[in-house]
């Protein structure tokens, strides 16, 4: 599909992988629309790239996704594409009561259930349209081999995986296209938790991310699977259970 003259919401485009998506579609000459949580990243975004519309939303809130609709729809009847990119990374250990599975910031409404309702919300109004339209979904090389330090992130990127592959049969023979995005470590604030242990920072830089992005969209890559990631895609098929614990004992080996 054609990489210019655009409209894109970005969720989660207020840091990381969603700004670099952001400032990639803008350069190549596109409307992008970014939402996020906090307002004060929103506005830091907005400093950096005025062209940016901002709209404050927690993904994982139902009546704050139907909000998000409207305003997008309403505002920006052109809208042609949905990057579902917030995303969420806990460590949670179900050995010592599962802290933090079902607090205010829940991952399975954040990662699988948001983003599966935005394109419930987002496939009709792009049905409607005449140009070419697109969902974008970002996962993870962790959807094909887990972490166990972050088990329910990994389930929600491996759901995230399927979901896309059953979509994109679905709306096969319509105007709109689905593409998934599995990134591997990228520099970001994801891992707060790693960080705040003082784990050093290992990744590619959220720009090769969006570069990739943007190169999958232009040559109709349906699947794009991002650097080391590939590595854990092919592990998967060939002895998945071989390579889930070296994975863990290579990131225990990393603390
Ligand atoms: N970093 C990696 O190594 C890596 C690898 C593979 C895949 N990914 C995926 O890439 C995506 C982007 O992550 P990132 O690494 O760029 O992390 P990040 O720097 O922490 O960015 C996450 C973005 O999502 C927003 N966000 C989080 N929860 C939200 C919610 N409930 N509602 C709306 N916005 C929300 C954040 O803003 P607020 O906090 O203000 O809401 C922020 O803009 C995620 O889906 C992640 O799983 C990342």
């Amino acid at each position: 599909m054609q990489i210019t003259n655009n409209t894109i919401l970005i969720t989660g485009g207020s840091s990381g992988i969603g700004l670099a998506m952001a400032e990639a579609f803008l350069k190549a000459g596109n409307e992008v629309l970014i939402c996020g949580r906090r307002e004060s990243k929103l506005n830091e975004a907005k400093e950096k790239f005025p062209q940016l519309h901002t709209k404050v939303c927690d993904v994982s809130e139902k009546t704050d996704r139907e909000e998000l609709f409207q305003w997008a729809t309403t505002e920006f009847p052109g809208i042609n594409l949905l990057v579902n990119n917030a995303g969420i990374q806990k460590e949670i250990n179900f050995l010592t009561g599962a802290a933090g599975l079902l607090d205010e910031e829940n991952e399975i409404e954040t990662n699988l259930t948001g983003s599966i309702h935005l394109c419930a919300l987002f496939i009709p109004q792009f049905l409607k349209q005449e140009k070419e339209c697109a969902i974008v979904n970002v996962t993870s090389g962790l959807a094909f081999i887990p972490l166990k330090i972050v088990p329910v992130y990994c389930a929600t990127k491996a759901a995230l995986h399927t979901f896309s592959i059953s979509l994109r049969s679905q709306l096969t023979k319509t105007n709109v296209r689905v593409f998934e995005i599995a990134p591997p470590i990228v520099k970001t604030e994801l891992h707060r938790e790693a960080k705040a242990r003082k784990q050093s920072q290992r990744g590619i830089s959220p720009d090769v991310v969006a570069d990739a992005t943007l190169k999958a969209l232009s040559r109709d890559q349906y699947e794009t699977i991002v650097g080391q990631a590939k590595v854990l895609k092919g592990a998967a098929r060939i002895a998945p259970g071989f390579f889930h614990r070296l994975l863990n004992k290579v990131a225990a080996g990393k603390d």
